[in-house]
């Protein structure tokens, strides 16, 4: 299968590209490289000849328009995305510009493109958007998980950014009848995450002797997948899944921040222990709320599970252990990230939270 990926060089796309182009496929990797994209995540299968990456905008037309016409894709997987509420908080411009109109503008071209295939080729034809569970708002620890009824109600900038993205997904499928595919997915980890998130940041402060910044109560929850499981799961959506219907993909691994953060201190106080004898709970502080922080995301992916035989292989315990041991074994992949506009970034908008 020839794929244009897009956002490939980010956490969850170059997991995509790698389990891909393992598989043989033949990927196209468009990606902008912003402060989250980092080549390094692709060196394992930079050299293979079933590869080729390309620096560029989804939102830059004329430049998707001739990789469709060169490389003739069966499918564009979007990854392309800001993908960090905190920052969304901070500037949600951006999160317009390429969550919502970058989407319309790859959506637009694509269809343009599209439109002139050969029956077959046409009718074969996917574009599948990845998408995040938060469209739907939050919950109550009593509500049932989301659904892929579930309404949408968006809270963070973020959040509203990808609700208007898959909405656009929809309209082009109703529209233009262009074989779409949208998948909801809950909080991923693995490795290859950037710092920003609470998995890797927490990580990372710990053993560099930092704060561990929960906040508010940390009893906000969320549901924890896997990103290998994600990736296989928009695999089986991509090739099997049904045009113009949406996925659920989760977990099934709620569990509070401070659940996290206590485990992860645990294990590094196992294989990393402090020069002190101290436990990495000691360096646990609260500060100030997120603002809009939704309480609670749980997903029922029920549908996934029954019409395409996809369920979750990591579970959560085995997971986590593997991750946290992957950001210490790679050292030069966290140096790798922590310099430029993450730096900038960081100083200008996390002083002394870090
Ligand atoms: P990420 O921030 O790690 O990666 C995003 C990638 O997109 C980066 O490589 C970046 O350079 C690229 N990019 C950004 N703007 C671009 C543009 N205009 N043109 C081309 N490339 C651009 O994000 P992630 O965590 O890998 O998330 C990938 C997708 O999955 C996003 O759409 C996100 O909304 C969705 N998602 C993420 C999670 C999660 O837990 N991380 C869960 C569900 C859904
Ligand atoms: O649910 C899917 C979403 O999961 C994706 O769509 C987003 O792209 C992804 O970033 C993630 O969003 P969250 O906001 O849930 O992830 P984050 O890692 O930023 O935060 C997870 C929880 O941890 C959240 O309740 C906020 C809290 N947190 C986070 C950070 C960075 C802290 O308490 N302290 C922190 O320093």
């Amino acid at each position: 299968m020839k794929i244009l990926v897009t956002g490939g060089a980010g956490f969850i796309g170059s997991c995509f590209v790698l389990q891909r182009v393992n598989s043989s496929d033949f990927i196209i990797n468009l990606d902008k490289l912003t402060y989250s994209g980092n080549i390094e995540n692709l060196n394992a299968v930079s050299d293979k000849p079933n590869y080729a990456f390309v620096r560029g905008d989804i939102g830059d037309s004329e430049l998707v328009k001739k990789l469709l016409e060169e490389f003739q894709p069966d499918a564009v997987v979007n990854f392309a995305a800001e993908s960090h509420v905190d920052r969304s908080i901070v500037d949600p411009d951006i999160f317009v510009r390429t969550n919502v109109l970058g989407t319309e503008i790859l959506l637009r071209t694509v269809k343009e493109w599209w439109e002139n295939l050969p029956t077959e080729k046409k009718d074969n034809f996917r574009l599948h958007h990845i998408s995040t569970d938060e469209v739907f708002g939050t919950l109550k620890l009593e509500d049932p998980a989301f659904t892929e009824e579930t309404p949408f109600a968006p809270n963070s900038p973020y959040s509203a950014s990808k609700a208007s993205s898959d909405h656009f997904v929809r309209a082009f499928n109703e529209t233009y009848g262009l074989p779409t595919l949208i998948t909801n997915c809950s909080n991923n980890y693995g490795p290859r995450q950037f710092p920003e998130k609470l998995i890797p940041l927490m990580t990372l402060n710990a053993i560099s002797g930092k704060k561990l910044p929960i906040y508010g109560t940390g009893e906000n929850i969320r549901d924890w997948l896997h990103v290998e499981d994600h990736c296989e799961a928009i695999y089986e959506v991509l090739t099997k899944g049904k045009v113009g219907e949406t996925y659920n993909i989760g977990g099934k691994s709620e569990r509070t921040n401070l659940f996290i953060v206590n485990k992860i201190c645990s294990i590094l106080d196992d294989i990393k222990p402090r020069e002190d004898g101290k436990s990495y709970k000691e360096q646990i502080t609260y500060v100030k709320d997120r603002l809009g922080h939704d309480f609670r995301y749980a997903i029922n992916c029920a549908k996934v599970e029954r019409d395409l035989g996809w369920t979750p292989r990591h579970t959560f315990e085995e997971g986590i252990k593997e991750t946290v041991q992957w950001y210490l074994d790679n050292p030069s992949w966290v140096e790798s990230i922590k310099t430029g506009e993450y730096r900038k970034w960081l100083e200008a908008n996390y002083n002394g939270r870090e």
